[in-house]
């Protein structure tokens, strides 16, 4: 384990310290049950901070808010370019606080604070700006009627905003993924009450005190952190809730989809994965090898897209799953604050023991450790980057989203058949190919049933680019202009001339 930890920003020192609150209608309260709940520090297992803990109460109140201030609140009547003004200026804000939100960010989720602060936080501030061009700039159509021939109509469509917003929001990517989801939200003048996961709550926390800042007006965004079977479950459920958006495990997408029918709210999904990552023997090494370890290590597994099952063509499987052993060793495990740490620890406890388990599940399927294969120390939730061959495609580790650094090395001898092989899972989340074969790539890449295929590259990310899920890996889509769609409606206006 590495040597010693950054010092921490005085600020970020202070915030931690003292006991947060939910951020409701623009003043920050304490739960209406008065209760709190524990956020950890996962690199010890320790407490980190104390958060009020939001429930059916604090939602309704957080839902009141926002619908007053959708129907009759100043944002309702605020011009468009004002909206943009205010997410750049969020956008700007989150820029000036870039290391305490990456040192909350560590703190909080245990991931290195040198990624915080080249991914999480430049990734988050870039997607505010996107979506501050997008707020001036959503559109409907007019529309040529194919007929009646004995009437002249003009007709077109409007695009308004969906209304009041529940976003539920997991622990990964904790800032990020709030961006993801107000970015768009906010462009498109709708309310938003987002719950942040229990594991992770302090950056949205922080983040709530910047839209104060940048000027968004009061029960524009509501925070209420909290438990998901409680808070989240309240939010998915309410009856004034327009529109639910989700991202976390596809079995409470499932409850997700049931709470909601209960107002027939509109819903978006983002859930787990499977994804294959293909590598033919043609492939660039140089850059497959360290681009395929890092499809799987980034973010310690905990990743939705990450590309968990490796597909190698026989010739080439020894060198690759050498290369990626060999990868995986020398990453430098240990708490996110050292400066030299490449991977921290699991977010929690609960997925330590699912990770552990999924590792001696495999192994007493027949499953073979190349490297890794246990949890790593006995004081916070580390486990070693693991490469798993010898295995099956009907085992638990090549079915299931372990969501931790394992990866499955499978040979293939038949490309014409790696198509399906690939799209064997549930999953539909995300895909790679490596080649230097143009035409076997995007042959590939048509057949392949996932919602972002990488080609000679993984885990890039802008903005601009749609992500999401075929299959059980969700609804909808995130980022783009897609996104917007979660978040209107279409009217249709017509007129008689
Ligand atoms: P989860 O799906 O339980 O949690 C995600 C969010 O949903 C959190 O904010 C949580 O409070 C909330 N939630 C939980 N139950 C709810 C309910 N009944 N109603 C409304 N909201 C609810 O995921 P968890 O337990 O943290 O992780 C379990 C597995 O889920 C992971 O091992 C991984 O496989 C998958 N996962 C996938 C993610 C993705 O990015 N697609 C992110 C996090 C987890
Ligand atoms: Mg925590």
């Amino acid at each position: 384990m590495a040597t010693a930890a950054v010092q921490l920003d005085d600020k970020v020192t202070s915030f931690v310290a003292k006991k947060q609150k939910l951020l409701i209608n623009g003043k920050w309260v304490d739960a209406a049950s008065g209760k709190t709940f524990a956020s950890y520090n996962p690199a010890t297992g320790e407490v980190l901070a104390n958060v009020a803990e939001g429930d059916k109460e604090d939602i309704n109140r957080a839902v009141k808010a926002a619908r007053a201030a959708f129907e009759t609140g100043p944002w309702s009547k605020i011009p468009t370019s004002e909206r943009g003004r205010m997410i750049w200026k969020l956008a700007d804000l989150i820029e000036k606080h870039l290391e305490e939100f990456a040192q909350l960010e560590s703190l909080d989720n245990g991931k290195p604070l040198k990624i915080a602060r080249v991914a999480d936080v430049p990734l988050t501030v870039n997607h505010f700006r996107y979506y501050a061009g997008w707020a001036t700039k959503i559109e409907g159509n007019t529309i040529p009627l194919t007929g009646p021939p004995q009437g002249k109509f003009l007709a077109y469509t409007l695009r308004e905003p969906v209304g009041v917003v529940g976003q539920i929001i997991p622990w990964n990517f904790p800032l990020l993924m709030a961006a993801w989801k107000l970015g768009p939200a906010l462009a498109a003048g709708c309310t938003v009450v987002l719950k942040p996961a229990e594991q992770t709550p302090l950056s949205a926390l922080r983040l709530g005190e910047l839209l104060q800042e940048a000027g968004f007006p009061d029960g524009v965004v509501n925070i209420v952190p909290g438990y998901g079977e409680t808070a989240g479950a309240a939010l998915a459920a309410h009856p004034d809730v327009d529109k639910v958006a989700f991202t976390g495990s596809t079995e409470v997408g499932k409850l997700i989809i049931q709470a909601a029918a209960g107002n027939l709210k509109k819903v978006s999904l983002e859930l787990g994965g499977k994804s294959p990552n293909v590598v033919f023997e043609d492939a660039d090494m140089d850059s497959t090898i360290p681009g395929a370890a890092s499809a799987i290590f980034f973010n310690h597994g905990q990743c939705c897209c990450a590309g968990s099952r490796l597909y190698i063509e026989k010739k080439a499987f020894d060198k690759v799953v050498e290369g990626i052993s060999d990868n995986a060793s020398k990453i430098r495990v240990g708490p996110g604050l050292n400066p030299d740490t490449d991977m921290g620890p699991l977010v929690s406890e609960e997925q330590l023991n699912r990770v552990c388990g999924y590792l001696e599940s495999g192994m007493k399927e027949g499953a073979k450790a190349v490297t890794g294969g246990t949890r790593e120390g006995t004081k916070g939730y580390f486990v070693k980057p693991t490469v798993l061959v010898n295995t099956t495609e009907r085992m638990k580790v090549v079915q299931e989203e372990i969501f931790g650094p394992v990866v499955t090395a499978i040979p293939f001898s038949d490309p014409s058949e790696i198509a399906a092989t690939a799209n064997d899972t549930i999953y539909g989340l995300a895909a790679g190919i490596w080649t230097s074969d143009i035409k076997k790539a995007h042959t590939l890449a048509s057949k392949l049933r996932a919602g972002t295929v990488w080609i000679n590259c993984y885990n890039v990310f802008d903005p601009a680019l749609p992500f999401g899920g075929y299959k059980q890996s969700g609804w909808g889509r995130e980022m783009g202009h897609e996104v917007l769609e979660n978040y209107t409606e279409v009217k249709s206006v017509c007129a008689a001339l």
